[in-house]
């Protein structure tokens, strides 16, 4: 049994100016301590995928359909005391802007132990120790003193670190990290992703890495899944993404990395834009952009189908 399975899942945003359809249909599985990277252009889905395994979809968003499977275990049917068990002990998030985890009032050894505490239970003075041995992990310098600072006393990359130092405090199984990075210079990214790369290796956790940045999934993960106005359009291991990319709209992808020098920067010479989200469902929605559409594209939408073993593609045209 997968770690986690989500299985058509669709969440969408009523809004004054129509239904957003922001996931579409999405399934994928995740295995224990495997790292499955989740790559799309800005405004594919990919965050509120995620929140949607959280089960924190901000108002009015609403997951409308599908299954989110943990060991079996359906977290659609959870109610809100259950999943905040989830959220506190079994899976862990981290983004992009480590404000949005630290509490900005509390120390960071304080917040780290309170985390300890609440999953472990034990003594305070406990805590503080597991709390500092966990910044001392992350590699923050001095560990003992920097857990008595606030989070605004401390770099970027340092706050970076405390977040994952929070988020991995009670052993999560499962670490959904959203554009865990992208906001880092170049030579801070590339420390926090190496300790990542440790710390999941170390802990076996799995880990769904979400990105816009395809030499951080060159790097981290084990399997991609690219998405697409909502929807997987292709999925396969990292190696087969890179050398035998099937989708267009992978290959386009693909052709935004000019050079290892420049990963970390947004993609962006795929010709046109993604399609608005409240538009109707007939066709595949990267038919408007496609170098290789047919007719039957604007009028069926393809389904993710197994064309090698492991590799899966929503494309009748893509030669394989
Ligand atoms: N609160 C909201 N109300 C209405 N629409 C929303 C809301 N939040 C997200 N959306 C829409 O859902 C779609 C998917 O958004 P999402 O944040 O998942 O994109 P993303 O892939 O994470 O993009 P980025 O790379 O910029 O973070 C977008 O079209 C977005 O406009
Ligand atoms: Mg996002």
């Amino acid at each position: 049994m997968a770690l986690l399975s989500v299985e058509g899942l669709r969440t969408q945003f009523a809004t004054g100016a129509g239904t957003v359809r922001a996931v579409d249909g999405v399934s994928f599985a995740i295995e224990r301590g495997e790292v499955l990277g989740l790559v799309g252009e800005s405004g594919c889905g990919k965050s509120v995928t995620s929140l949607s395994i959280m089960r924190l979809v901000p108002p009015p968003g609403q997951i409308v359909a599908g299954r989110i499977r943990l060991e079996g275990e359906d977290l659609l049917d959870k109610d809100a005391e259950a999943m905040r068990r989830v959220r506190g002990a079994r899976i862990a998030m981290v983004f992009q802007e480590p404000m949005t985890s630290l509490n900005p009032v509390f120390t960071i050894g304080d917040q780290i132990a309170a985390a300890v505490l609440a999953h472990e239970g034990g003594r305070r003075r406990a805590a503080w120790d597991r709390a500092v041995e966990m910044l001392d992990q992350v590699q923050v310098p001095s560990p003992g003193e920097r857990a008595r600072d606030y989070p605004h006393q401390l770099s970027g990359g340092l706050r970076q670190r405390a977040m994952i130092a929070l988020a991995l405090a009670p052993g999560p199984q499962l670490l959904i990290a959203d554009e865990p990075t992208t906001a880092l210079d170049v030579t801070i990214q590339a420390q926090i992703l190496d300790l990542l790369r440790r710390l999941q290796a170390e802990r076996g956790m799995a880990v769904l890495l979400i990105t816009h940045d395809l030499g951080v999934v060159a790097e981290l993960c084990h399997r991609v899944a690219i998405i697409y106005a909502g929807r997987i359009v292709e999925m396969a291991p990292v190696a087969r993404i890179f050398e035998e990319p099937l989708h267009p709209y992978t290959r386009g992808l693909l052709r935004c990395l000019p050079h290892p020098s420049r990963f970390g920067q947004p993609l962006s010479s795929i010709e046109g834009a993604p399609p608005d989200l409240r538009g109707a469902d007939a066709g595949c929605p990267f038919a408007p952009r496609c170098p290789l559409a047919i007719e039957s594209c604007r009028r069926h939408e393809p389904a993710l189908a197994e064309r090698r073993p492991g590799h899966f593609v929503a494309c009748p045209v893509a030669v394989v």
